[in-house]
């Protein structure tokens, strides 16, 4: 028996419990691991929640890092001892041991530590996915502007590190001014305490009236506005979370009226569909964490026995960079 974190009904951070679980061996296609760390992801709250429903009693968490112990039938690419990491579905890495598929689990490089791969792997992912799979149809070059929402967040510091490696300025909203600096400090050109400052007008001076090519969008509700306006014509919207809650249904011929606008509404999972995608789309992240060109932030550890806690803090906001849960 080992432990794992289950909700037996949506809620709040209190209705996630740690429950003995018999996990078994691997069927055909899946892998057993055993976690050294554990990544915190916002999509956690939304599961929690019941946001993005899953059916109950449900098991947390998206990303883990550890060591195979058993592989089932046709997996190749794993085997027993190897070190492992994953951004991958179904909902379960808030667990000591796991059985899962191996189609998203991929081999860890020596030089990148247990902590640093559960931190990164489904943030970094997804940073890689926006900035270099999601792009406006005029492209991005050198010394574009693009606007990024929660700079400060797990997703958000290495997205402001990439973005700069590619050369692109990064115009990052924080909420605080001390996220701000730290946004500032990993490679963002621009920074803007969206609870203090109108950040349409901001971008509007930043860019000379232009606008930006591209947004990147994971607040949602309380953004979505602003981040239509932000845009120069023939932008792109691109919606990629809720953090202040969904996106409210909107006319389509706003899009026309503000410049012949695109909006896709975008999530990792489409991106690493399959074994191959994802082996490359993690290479090119362990890329630019061996090279230094992005440096993962872990800047909370929780014991995952203090998983409510670390609930309460990224949806109050009182987190920057990633977030790790210790086994
Ligand atoms: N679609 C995808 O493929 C995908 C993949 C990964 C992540 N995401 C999304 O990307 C976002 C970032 O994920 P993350 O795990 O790295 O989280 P995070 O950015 O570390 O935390 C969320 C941040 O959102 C900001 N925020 C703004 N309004 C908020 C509100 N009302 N309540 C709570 N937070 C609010 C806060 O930063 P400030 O205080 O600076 O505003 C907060 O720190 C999330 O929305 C997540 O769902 C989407």
């Amino acid at each position: 028996m080992t432990l794992a974190v289950q909700i037996d009904q949506f809620g709040g951070p209190e209705q996630m419990k740690l429950v003995d679980v018999d996990v078994g061996d691997p069927a055909p296609g899946e892998v057993r691991i055993r976690h050294k760390a554990i990544g915190l992801n916002f999509i956690d709250v939304y599961h929690r929640t019941g946001l993005y429903p899953l059916s109950l009693p449900a098991r947390l968490g998206m990303e883990g890092a550890g060591i195979i112990e058993a592989v089932g039938e046709g997996v190749t690419h794993l085997k027993p001892g190897d070190r492992a990491a994953y951004a991958s579905n179904p909902p379960g890495s808030y667990s000591e041991v796991r059985v899962m598929p191996a189609t998203c689990v991929v081999r860890l490089p020596d030089a990148i530590d247990f902590d640093t791969a559960a931190a990164m792997m489904l943030k970094g992912l997804t940073a890689q996915y926006l900035l270099k799979r999601t792009r406006p149809v005029e492209g991005l070059q050198s010394g574009d502007f693009v606007l990024f929402h929660a700079a400060a967040g797990g997703v958000g510091l290495i997205a402001c590190q990439w973005a700069k490696a590619l050369g692109l300025q990064l115009i990052g909203t924080a909420g605080s001014d001390e996220k701000c600096a730290l946004a500032l400090a990993n490679g963002a050109a621009h920074a803007i305490n969206y609870r203090r400052e109108n950040f349409v007008q901001r971008v509007r001076d930043i860019t000379q009236g232009q606008g930006v090519k591209v947004v990147y969008d994971s607040v949602g509700k309380d953004t979505w506005d602003g981040s239509l306006d932000c845009l120069r014509p023939f932008g792109l919207m691109v919606s990629f979370g809720n953090a202040s809650g969904p996106v409210p249904p909107f006319a389509p011929a706003i899009l026309g009226a503000k410049g012949s606008l695109y909006v896709t509404r975008q999530t990792l999972f489409t991106h690493i569909a399959t074994r191959e995608r994802t082996q490359a789309m993690a290479d090119e992240l362990f890329e630019v964490v061996q090279s230094g060109a992005v440096k993962i932030h872990i800047a909370q550890r929780f014991a995952l026995r203090d998983v409510a806690e670390a609930h309460r803090a990224l949806e109050s906001r009182q987190t920057v960079g990633s977030t790790v849960l210790t086994v």
